[in-house]
């Protein structure tokens, strides 16, 4: 593949591939040992057009520890304010010869965009409401790892789904690797036209979370709701917030997972996101940046091969 665009269009094969480099990245950054430099005279620009902790700071991270210059450009500072479009912004930047862009962008379908304008390999960093494809790898990657294995699992995606690209690209990846995913949340949030793969959907926790082995927690996306249904909060955390009593629902070992940012009190009870029990909520930050270094890797052995064929 050329490109990290979404999950769509990545076989079982692909998936597990990235998987098994992204543990042994995991391995060395557990035991604080140097991998080869394989990014070494790339250059990478980071470009968010949308807020991010987690996965703009795993990028730069994963960039600098294989070697490549990494460029974070600061978005909101750039020509875009004095109305340069996205693809003159895109071009001007391919004219300056990088080899990986890492691109967030509030609209779904911007990213496959601005990939068709360039040369050099594009990696979704998250757009609208369509794909976040290496937060799907990542949570794959803690799964694998806390279950020991990634078929055949019960996974909970609960919450607000119709605006989550990250229930999007779980979805489709859990799917293709043959888990059953139920979609847990009021239906007001659930997206029409689900895939076919999903087989159940539901509006009640307990119904929902029964004997899950994995419980996947997701954020109101009030920024996407555009004058849309809100709920309350005190509501919301009453019928969908995850606590002990809806937990004990699922399977005893079932893990909890939570992409972040999480909004404490009102998807999550705090206490049980901090469980070490459960809560892999770290662990899935950790893998972020073995996932990331996974990608870029994978895609830079392309695009030597494409420049010396
Ligand atoms: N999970 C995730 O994408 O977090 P950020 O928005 O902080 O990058």
């Amino acid at each position: 593949h050329r490109h990290l665009l979404g999950i769509e269009g990545l076989s079982p094969a692909d998936i597990t591939t990235l998987l098994d480099l992204a543990e042994t990245y995991a391995t060395a950054n557990r035991g604080s040992t140097a991998p080869e430099p394989v990014l070494k005279g790339l250059t990478q620009i980071n470009m968010f057009f949308e807020a991010s902790t987690r996965t703009q700071a795993s990028f730069e991270l994963a960039g600098k520890r294989l070697g490549a210059d990494v460029m974070n450009m600061a978005m909101q500072a750039s020509s875009l304010s004095k109305g340069e479009t996205l693809i003159d912004t895109a071009l001007t930047l391919n004219a300056m010869h990088p080899d990986l862009i890492v691109v967030r962008h509030p609209q779904s379908g911007a990213v496959n965009l601005l990939a068709s304008k360039v040369n050099c390999a594009v990696l979704n960093a998250g757009d609208g409401r369509h794909e976040h494809p290496t937060q799907a790898l990542l949570d794959a990657l803690t799964i694998r790892r806390r279950k020991g294995r990634l078929h055949r699992l019960t996974v909970a995606i609960c919450g607000d789904i119709a605006h989550s690209r990250v229930a999007r690209s779980n979805m489709i990846l859990l799917g293709l690797m043959e888990n059953r995913v139920r979609l847990v949340g009021p239906k007001t949030l659930m997206p029409s036209g689900l895939d076919q793969m999903v087989a159940e959907t539901t509006d009640d926790m307990r119904e929902g979370l029964k004997d899950a082995d994995v419980v996947m927690m997701l954020r109101l996306q009030r920024e996407r709701m555009d004058g849309g249904f809100i709920p309350s909060e005190r509501e919301y955390y009453h019928r969908f917030g995850l606590d002990a009593e809806k937990l004990a629902y699922a399977r005893p070992d079932a893990i909890v997972m939570h992409p972040g940012p999480m909004n404490r009190g009102v998807e999550i009870d705090g206490l049980l996101a901090d469980d070490i029990n459960h809560s892999v909520i770290q662990e899935q930050v950790e893998m972020g940046v073995a996932v990331r270094m996974a990608a870029m890797d994978l895609l830079a052995r392309t695009l030597r091969e494409a420049r010396d064929a």
